[in-house]
Formats: structure tokens, sequence, C-alpha cells
């Protein structure tokens, strides 16, 4: 097995880990923070293409409003922060979801990151922000309409391919390998098109206690797996029974 082109992580669990602790909810997000630097960086380093972390979906504006503020001001605090960090280990910033609703500050610090790494081709790196997986699946669908109306393509040019090429994450390879931390096992409308043939790996710890060790070990079981993505495998063996691949 190859090891994945593309790691996608759910970073779940940092309130009830805060809670377990008798902390805020937000302390939880704040050493979730420091973790998916950690990882970041451990990414960078071990010659990962592509990392992307789901930060925050379109349903998380219905938390309490001092949480969502939190989650944003990390967001400020951490590009901030950090742009060196992106442009020391020569990793690209980019995000999917639609950043125009995000506050003011947080829509120029990410064109400012972009910017500042757009040249850089080690690791990339996006952020899920305020990304939903339908929401990317009906963006698609209108501008393929759009296309169709305009009389720029016909219905037989509408495929997988060109569904593929409108969505948010189309400068991505799909996902090889989705990660959830805090023994969640749901997409939570995550990359719902592009996970078709992802292998998922789930873990009890939450995101806070995750470590790069802990990294390790979920890629060293994809690098076990055998993916057959609907086929038999080219080495017959007992498993192409499994009608689904
Ligand atoms: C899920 O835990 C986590 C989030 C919704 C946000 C993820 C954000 C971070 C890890 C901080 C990232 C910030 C930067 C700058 C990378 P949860 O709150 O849903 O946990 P719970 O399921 O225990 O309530």
């Amino acid at each position: 097995m190859n090891p994945p082109k593309h790691i996608a992580i759910i970073m779940d669990g940092n309130g009830r880990w805060a809670n377990a602790r008798k902390h805020n909810r937000v302390y939880g997000h704040i050493r979730g923070a420091k973790v998916a630097y950690n990882i970041i960086k451990h990414c960078a380093q071990s010659g990962i293409k592509n990392l992307t972390l789901f930060a925050f979906s379109t349903e998380n504006w219905q938390r309490p409003k001092n949480e969502v503020s939190l989650l944003m001001s990390l967001l400020i605090k951490h590009l901030k922060k950090e742009m060196k960090t992106l442009v020391d280990n020569n990793i690209k910033f980019n995000t999917i979801g639609d950043v125009s609703e995000l506050p003011p500050e947080v829509q120029e610090l990410i064109t400012d990151t972009k910017r500042n790494t757009q040249q850089l081709d080690g690791l990339n790196l996006t952020f899920a922000l305020n990304y939903g997986g339908q929401q990317d699946i009906l963006h698609a669908f209108k501008k393929i309409i759009a296309l169709k109306e305009e009389g720029k393509i016909s219905g037989d040019d509408i495929n997988q391919e060109l569904i593929s090429k409108y969505l948010q994450s189309a400068f991505l390879p799909n996902p090889d390998l989705i990660i959830r931390t805090s023994n969640e096992k749901r997409l939570s409308n995550f990359f719902l098109w592009q996970s078709a043939y992802s292998e998922f790996y789930f873990t009890e710890k939450c995101w806070p206690d995750f470590s790069t060790n802990d990294f390790d070990l979920a890629i060293a079981e994809y690098l076990g797996r055998n993916r057959r993505f609907g086929k038999v495998p080219s080495t017959p063996t007992r498993e192409s029974n499994n009608l689904y691949g």
C-alpha cells in the first residue's frame, strides 16, 4: 500500500475532554489548537502531501456565542502567530467552505496567509471553515446547472468527474484516510462526495490527547489495509469473496 496522499481529520472531543477535567469547553479548543499545530508540523516533516482539518462546520454556528467567538479568536491568534511557521516548513495554506461568512478579521488573515504561502510546495494544508459536504455538493450543482443553462455544457457532460471539478476540494485528491477522534463514528457532513472510497480510522482519544504517535499509528493501520475500490484484489485471497470492496 502506498502512503496516503491526502489525510483528513475530524478533530472531535474538545468539549468533552475539557468537561471531564472540570474545565469550560473552550479550554478544550485552546488545547485542541495546540494539537493541530503539532500534527500539522509533523505532517510537513513526514512528507505528507495533503492534510485537511475540519475546523468549523456549517452547523457549528449553532453553538453558544462565546464558543463560536473563541473559535474565531483562536483562528485569528494562530494564523497571526504561525505565519512564519508555515513559511519555514514550506506549508501552503488553503481553505474550503464559505469563508465570506466568517468575521472580517478572519477573512483578512486567511487572504494574507494564502497569499504568503501560495508559492510553497511542501504540505498542502487545508482548513475546512464554515464547510458542509451537502452545501459543497449543492454549490457544485448550482454551478453546473448555470453552465448548462448558458449552453456551455450538455446533459451528457454531467458525470462524476465534472461534479468533482466543481466541488470546493477540486484542487485536492480525494482523502485516502479520514481520522476522527473521540470515539464518534460518523462523517458529520464532512467530505460526503469525496469520501466514497476513503479509509476511516476512529480512535477513542479526544482531540486534545491525540499525539503525533497516535497519528503515526493511524497511518500504520492504513498501510496494512487492503483497498479494493470495489474490485477484486490482484492477488486472489479469501477476502475476494467480499462483494463490496
Ligand atoms: C470538535 O470538538 C472541535 C471543533 C468543533 C472545533 C475544532 C477546532 C479546534 C481543534 C481548534 C482549531 C483551531 C485552530 C486554530 C486550528 P467538540 O467541541 O465538538 O467536542 P465535543 O464533541 O466533546 O463537544
